[in-house]
């Protein structure tokens, strides 16, 4: 389209933005330890603060937490939560549909998470990790309280966190609003999440509080958080260091799925082609 390719190069920069928008990754490794800088901490949530909303209602707030102390307790919450999820098997459980256990699957479905990363100790279980069986060899390795404690080191080794609220009076679950209001606020995390990667940063989701209602109440009060906003997410950030390790269990896969699977062309009942037709000479 030669009149877009035009107007985007007098925009300048978009090559940087296209850059990032594929550079985009959760990091679910170690981050630097030096501070977030206040200025990038600054841009992070202004650009959040750019993101669409349902007229223009912004819905959205953010608590940057730099406290060394706040962050610590908040990775021992952390921490027991994943150990908690783990032990009692609600992980598993809840997350089964996502797991892929072969390049195979993976190349085929072009989704979900491929578990190649595993303690040296569960690899032979690998295929046997969602039974019963699975279960008590991990909590008989101690596999639980081993990633437990990664996940809490991670947390308190984050320079900075980001918890995202909502006003309460627009995120009304069930109703038009609540949906919108979740809609602007994923936009503004994706501005977010894409400006780490400009600035040399990583960003995780701290989310296994979030699954335990009685621990996600003690972030709430941690954080503060009064009764008309409700916490909705927790994330870790900081600066990526040059060599990058993979985590005990790497939850992360960048397999995306081929045009053909997730688009359409004018209906439903037509699927876009993989390659692009290239216009007649
Ligand atoms: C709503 C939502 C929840 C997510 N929850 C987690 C999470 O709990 N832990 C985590 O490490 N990543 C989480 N992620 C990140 C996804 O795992 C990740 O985006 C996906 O595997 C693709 O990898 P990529 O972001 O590196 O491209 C979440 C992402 C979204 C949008």
């Amino acid at each position: 389209m030669p009149g877009g390719r035009s107007r985007a190069r007098l925009l300048g920069g978009d090559l940087e933005l296209f850059e990032a928008i594929r550079r985009r990754r959760t990091t679910n490794g170690p981050f630097l330890p030096e501070p977030v800088s206040v200025e990038h901490q600054r841009m992070l949530v202004e650009f959040a603060g750019m993101a669409p909303s349902h007229f223009n209602s912004q819905p959205w707030r953010f608590v940057l937490v730099d406290d060394k102390d706040i962050i610590e307790e908040v990775a021992r919450i952390s921490g027991e939560s994943m150990r908690r999820l783990m032990e009692e098997g609600t992980f598993w459980r809840r997350y089964r549909p996502y797991f892929r256990f072969s390049e195979e699957e993976m190349e085929e479905r072009r989704d979900g998470i491929h578990i190649d990363q595993l303690p040296r100790v569960l690899k032979p279980f690998r295929r046997q990790i969602f039974s019963n069986t699975g279960q008590s060899v991990m909590n008989r390795f101690g596999v639980p309280k081993m990633l437990a404690e990664d996940n809490r080191k991670l947390v308190a080794g984050s320079p900075l966190l980001l918890a995202v609220l909502l006003d309460r009076t627009e995120y009304r679950p069930g109703e038009l609003s609540g949906f919108y209001s979740v809609f602007g606020m994923g936009a503004a995390v994706e501005n977010v999440w894409i400006s780490t990667t400009a600035l040399g940063m990583g960003i995780q989701f701290v989310s296994t509080p979030m699954e335990i209602p009685e621990k996600w109440q003690e972030i709430k009060t941690l954080l503060a958080v009064p009764d008309d906003l409700e916490l909705m997410a927790v994330y870790r950030l900081g600066y990526l260091p040059e060599e990058k390790r993979r985590p005990t269990i790497d939850w992360s896969s960048h397999q995306r799925k081929r045009l053909s699977q997730y688009v359409f062309r004018n209906t439903c009942a037509a699927p876009e082609a993989d390659a692009p037709k290239m216009p007649p000479r």
